[in-house]
């Protein structure tokens, strides 16, 4: 296949989370901690995109596009608000949810957890509880027999290692903790808590493929951090890789390049372009981590997340533009990847920095709703469509 061109069954996407687009998810551990006044938090989730009511409008607008898949999550407080209790109107909205993409042409990839505890399951340890993965599997179970027969794709924790370090190490997101022994319990428990998911998925109705959705960097070492290098290397990506054995994807995720020196991370260098995150611009780290991990775990891969906070849409243009290319790339050279999910569909919220970080392809008035597609959304909706890339920007003819 020439370079630039994608298989027919390529997966073109756009990926969203429940609580950072379905707002109203009171029943969670985040929903707690943007209301602790230490936490941090620039802002409350509040109604978020109101994506709870709104989810056709969103669908609509991924088909229009012409994009073939929509990644979403289904949302564990809402399902399961109390221990043991579950919401049959909950798996009933996103039963809906799954049967609409499947009218629309979509295909439904769905995550199970992404970064979000019921307040119950935080107050009984969370993911230092000895029950965390029993607990998901039995929720999982529950999940995987009302919607199994219609699901795409599966992914069981969106990026768990970051879970673990923003949690546990780094002590930003819930619960704060920063104690290197209880991040290394707690990486421990989700890949356990993976298994157990696996497990629940394929049990149940419906043959889809299960994976894991893993941030990883474009990682190196600058002079004297080799040893901080390898170590963030090993404890991120490595153990994780190796953890996903039998699996039948490895959804990689990925924003910028990390650089460590003998103190650990160390800021990015001097003139090198920003986007408005305070990352690093460097769309080149999908081509660089879809190579790693198809490399290191050898299972095909999906493209789970990636993209930019930028206030100027041809940044992302261009964001979106490289990385497709390194994609492409990869699968010129006989790596088996399978789709590509841009982060994210709707301007929304973004954890700690609340609303300050436009990701979106489209725009979400706060006080309307109203969405608002970028040329962005128009421009991967085409290279969805004709599965080709156009030229390099830069490269047009002069008129
Ligand atoms: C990823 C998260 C996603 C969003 C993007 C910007 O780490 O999975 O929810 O925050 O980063």
């Amino acid at each position: 296949m020439a370079t630039g061109t994608f298989p027919d069954n390529f997966l073109f996407g756009a990926a969203t989370a429940a609580h950072q687009i379905e707002g109203s998810n009171t029943n969670s551990d985040w929903w707690a901690f943007e209301h602790t006044a230490s936490s941090g938090c620039r802002d409350p989730s509040g109604d978020a995109c109101d994506s709870w009511h709104r989810w056709d409008e969103d669908l609509a607008l991924v088909q229009s596009l012409g994009l073939n898949s929509y990644r979403f999550s289904v949302e564990w407080a809402r399902v399961e608000p109390a221990s043991g209790e579950f919401s049959l109107v909950a798996l009933d909205h996103y039963r809906r949810i799954v049967q609409r993409c499947h009218d629309r042409g979509l295909v439904p990839v769905v995550t199970l957890h992404h970064f979000t505890l019921p307040a119950w399951m935080s107050e009984r340890g969370g993911f230092e509880s000895p029950e965390i993965a029993a607990r998901l599997g039995a929720y999982t179970e529950r999940v995987a027999g009302a919607i199994g027969d219609g699901i795409g794709l599966a992914c069981t924790i969106n990026e768990p290692n970051v879970v673990a370090l923003m949690g546990y190490l780094l002590g930003v997101f819930p619960p704060a903790v920063r104690d290197r022994k209880r991040f290394e319990v707690v990486s421990d428990a989700m890949r356990s808590s993976h298994r157990a998911m696996v497990e629940a998925l394929r049990a149940g109705p419906g043959h889809y493929p299960v994976g894991l959705t893993l941030s990883m960097a474009e990682m190196e070492a600058i002079e004297g951090g080799e040893a901080q290098y390898a170590q963030a290397l090993e404890h991120l990506e490595d153990a994780y890789l190796r953890a996903v054995g039998g699996d039948d994807f490895i959804g990689v995720q990925c924003y910028t390049r990390l650089r460590f020196g003998p103190d650990g991370p160390v800021g990015i260098p001097e003139g090198a372009r920003r986007t408005l995150m305070g990352y690093e611009f460097r769309p080149e780290v999908v081509e660089h981590t879809v190579r790693r991990a198809a490399a290191v775990c050898g299972l095909p891969v999906v493209v789970t997340e990636t993209g930019i906070s930028a206030d100027d849409d041809a940044e992302r243009i261009e964001f979106i533009d490289t990385a497709l290319r390194g994609v492409a790339a990869c699968i010129a050279d006989g790596i088996d990847v399978r789709g590509f999910y841009y982060w994210t569909l709707l301007d929304n919220f973004e954890w700690v920095l609340g609303y300050s970080q436009p990701f979106g392809i489209v725009a979400c008035d706060r006080a309307t709703f109203e969405r608002m597609p970028k040329p962005s959304a128009t421009h991967l909706g085409r290279i969805a469509r004709s599965r080709e890339l156009g030229s390099p920007v830069g490269a047009e003819p002069r008129q």
